[in-house]
């Protein structure tokens, strides 16, 4: 059974960690900023994994060490982060590099301190390719170079080295997953993700029973991972004791451009009152798409030699979406 701290434990992907972590019956220790949500608070009750909840600052390490103290943990995932867009980039810098990083060695020394630690799972990112996504058709974890653009690429590039140095440093052994840009359950506005997927949109459209523009046709080629998947996949980096490569992406590998069309569909013939179409020529889109430029997908050959792999592709995540919306309206 593995004993977990997750530090942004209660922000998107770390609920849906923590309730694949506590589904098998490890127990999770949550250290963030925000509480857990309410609905959430619900589903994972009922879960036979223990959860323990701790309000704090990744920048406070007196309570980062106590939090440490409260129960032996034998895993980290330093998963507080401030995803910025370029209003926050250029307003504050200082934050994003302050939480992204200097929370992240706080972090790493609390776990070195408190001793038993075994593994740390550092959340990098698809950011970190930058430039070259849009370069190479396929993103390689040994060959694509990494040019990050935003100011949040570039943390994450610093996360992944930085966390991997000093774990090296502090006898800690760390592996990164280069997270592709995810959706599903749990997503939600933390105030602190400045871009949100478009399928939260979609699934906000269809709850209320609303029409929606899209981009108009061909949408840009795009990778996009199910967060059931990603959370499959971040488990298999807490499990795995094979030695090699330290870093892995976590992606579907797929362009779901060509899917977006019968993704809608699912939510059209569950949702009355919800219908989509493409924008027209000159017409703007109600539900943007985040990106204008077609990006390389991101092989995940590596994460495969672990025996993962995505099992929630186009419309079979949105069935799985789709249900989850039906029945926590109060989460979306
Ligand atoms: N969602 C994605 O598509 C995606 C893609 C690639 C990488 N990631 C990485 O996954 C991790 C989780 O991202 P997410 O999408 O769940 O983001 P999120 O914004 O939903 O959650 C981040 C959490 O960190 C907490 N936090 C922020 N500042 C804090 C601080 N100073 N002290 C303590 N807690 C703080 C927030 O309260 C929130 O709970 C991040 O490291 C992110 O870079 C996410």
């Amino acid at each position: 059974m593995a004993k977990v701290l997750i530090t942004g434990g209660a922000g998107f992907v770390g609920l849906n960690v923590t309730e694949a972590l506590l589904a098998r019956g490890d127990s999770v220790v949550i250290y963030g900023r925000e509480p857990l949500p309410v609905p959430a608070a619900a589903a994972f009750a009922a879960l036979p994994g223990q959860l323990t909840v701790i309000l704090g600052d990744v920048l406070d390490d007196t309570a980062l060490r106590a939090a440490f103290a409260a129960q032996p943990i034998d895993t980290v995932l330093p998963f507080a982060a401030i995803t910025a867009g370029p209003a926050r980039e250029a307003e504050n810098p200082e934050l994003v590099l302050d939480v992204n990083l200097k929370g992240l060695v706080a972090t790493l020394k609390a776990a070195r301190d408190a001793g038993g630690v075994r593994r740390v799972v550092l959340p990098s990112s698809s950011a970190v390719y930058g430039e070259s996504a849009y370069a190479y058709p396929v993103l390689t974890e040994a060959e694509t170079p990494c040019v990050p653009i935003s100011l949040y690429g570039v943390t994450k590039y610093a996360v992944e080295r930085m966390g991997m140095r000093l774990s090296g440093l502090w006898g800690l052994d760390a592996i990164a997953a280069r997270i592709g840009a995810t959706f599903g359950p749990w997503e939600r506005d933390t105030g602190l993700r400045d871009t949100l997927s478009p399928h939260l949109a979609i699934a906000q459209a269809a709850l209320a029973g609303r029409a929606i523009v899209i981009p108009a046709a061909p949408l840009p080629a795009y990778d996009w991972i199910y967060v059931r998947d990603l959370a499959a996949g971040l488990l298999a980096l807490v499990d795995t004791d094979t030695p090699g490569p330290r870093v892995f992406n976590l992606a579907s590998g797929l362009d779901w451009a060509p899917l977006a069309g019968a993704c809608c569909d699912v939510m059209a013939a569950r949702f009355p009152g919800f219908s989509w179409r493409h924008a027209a020529a000159g017409e703007a889109a109600t539900v943007s798409f985040n990106e204008t430029r077609p990006r390389g997908v991101m092989a995940n050959t590596r994460a495969a030699g672990l025996g993962w792999a995505p099992r929630f592709i186009g419309p079979a995540a949105y069935e799985d979406y789709a249900a989850w919306i039906t029945t926590r309206a109060d989460a979306v």
